[in-house]
């Protein structure tokens, strides 16, 4: 077993370089899959859900090699078969993908029911009820969920919720059925636009991602690409939390500031100055931050995806902020860890009330999912003392070198295993 441990207090200088976008990644990968052609793709982030997606492609028969640390070469040309393997495909949320992708492919998909954060219930209706509107019917027999369809027509699509995955799976299925796919009340996320310009680069028509209203006129066929994926919108923004939180000045190069705006704009009304530039920000704080509040929203607005990490700044903030989290049932489990270290912070259904406290205290505490796992770094990297975080493959699902990354600015952050002597020391 690993853990991090982390003393706080050190300002942190320099430079980081954000990777390619998790998100974007996890359904690009299994998109590859509609092509009759191999596809190369660059600017993949090293992390656990990347590579388990690409061992689920490899044990379906495709040939997956790994040009340098960030492209993967994919042949998808020798799968033959719909059916993902189970023990693998539970592993990882996005594993959804496979439903659309093998289902755009074969007109049939077996894919397990998807593991990944929990935040309560996580539904699909929206995805299957999409796959019915363009002919698929569906079954679910031991959390195995069965596609299939004799012919895939497009079809007028209304979410009734604004789903990024829903959203994503559709168009997956719809980039090669016969006629045109009007998905309406569609997610904006920029890893949707990522995803539609990666299929439009293999050869589908897709126009409109990045609006509410996504159109899709299908292709009989995908050929080969080269694609470069989109920076990560929320490891930039970890990153910014982080350093709005220590304190100092560092340079975030390789992002799309567009993408971090409502990020940016939080921030500055923290009394964060933020400068952007063509392909990166520079994130400057030597005071303390100034209450703030926050609601999550789909695209354009803040995401959920930085809601703890936020949440973990503005523990020490002057002054009492609300958080509502208006996109997920249940993600404040978290906040209990926060407490451990000292934390004032009250939760009352989708609200959290936050009292600006002079210092959280470090103490062991859970990464209990991917994002409240970046919230304790960054709880233990303002805190005073040592912090001691358990449950790090959360965390290794979405951060590459995060580690690396924070040292090189000056973070005292270390990997170790366990047991190992300098945890019983540190704890
Ligand atoms: N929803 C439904 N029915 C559906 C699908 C979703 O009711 O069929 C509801 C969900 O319960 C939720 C809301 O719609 O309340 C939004 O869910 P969405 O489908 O957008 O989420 P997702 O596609 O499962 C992706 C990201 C999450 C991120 C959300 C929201 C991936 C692999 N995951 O999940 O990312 O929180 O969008 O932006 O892209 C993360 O990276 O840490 C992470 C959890």
């Amino acid at each position: 077993m690993e853990k991090f441990i982390i003393t706080g207090g050190n300002r942190l200088n320099g430079e980081i370089n954000i990777s390619g976008a998790k998100n974007a990644a996890v359904a690009i990968i299994p998109a590859v899959v509609l092509s009759d052609d191999v596809c190369t793709i660059e600017n993949i982030p090293d992390i656990k859900d990347v590579r388990l997606m690409a061992e689920i492609l490899r044990e379906m028969g495709a040939s997956v090699e790994k040009l340098d640390s960030s492209t993967l070469r994919i042949d998808p040309t020798t799968i033959k078969s719909p059916v993902a393997p189970a023990e693998l495909a539970t592993g990882m949320r996005a594993s959804y993908y496979l439903l659309g992708a093998l289902l755009g492919k074969f007109n049939r998909a077996e894919v397990a029911m998807p593991g990944g954060c929990c935040f309560g219930v996580r539904p699909i209706d929206q995805h299957l009820k999409g796959f019915s509107a363009l002919g698929a019917t569906h079954e679910i027999t031991d959390a195995i969920i069965k596609v299939k369809a004799d012919k895939l027509a497009g079809a007028h699509v209304y979410l009734d919720v604004v789903s990024v995955g829903a959203t994503m799976n559709l168009m997956l299925a719809a980039v090669k059925a016969e006629g045109q796919t009007i998905i309406e009340n569609s997610a904006k996320e920029p890893h949707i636009v990522d995803l539609a310009n990666f299929l439009n680069s293999m050869g589908a028509d897709i126009r409109g991602a990045g609006t509410d209203v996504i159109k899709i006129r299908g292709v009989k066929h995908l050929g080969g690409t080269v694609y470069s994926i989109i920076p990560d919108q929320i490891e930039a923004g970890t990153y910014m939390a982080a350093v709005a939180g220590a304190g100092g000045d560092v340079l975030i190069k390789n992002v799309i500031p567009k993408h971090l705006e409502s990020i940016t704009a939080k921030l500055r009304e923290m009394g964060v100055t933020v400068t952007e530039y063509d392909e990166a920000v520079r994130v400057q704080n030597d005071g303390r931050l100034n209450k703030c509040n926050i609601k999550t929203m789909p695209h354009p607005g803040f995401p959920t995806d930085m809601q703890p990490q936020i949440t973990a700044i503005l523990t020490m903030a002057n002054g009492t902020s609300i958080i509502n989290e208006s996109v997920w049932d249940s993600r404040f489990r978290y906040i209990d860890e926060l407490a451990r270290m000292g934390a004032q912070i009250s939760v009352d259904g989708r609200l959290a009330i936050v009292e600006g406290i002079d210092h959280l205290k470090g103490a062991p505490v859970k990464a209990v999912d991917l994002r409240a796992g970046a919230a304790m770094i960054i709880a233990g990297l303002i805190a005073t003392g040592t912090t001691v975080i358990e449950d790090i493959k959360h965390i290794d699902r979405g951060y590459e070198h995060v580690v690396e990354k924070l040292s090189a600015v000056g973070a005292d952050i270390k990997r170790v295993q366990y047991p190992d002597n300098t945890m019983s020391n540190a704890v």
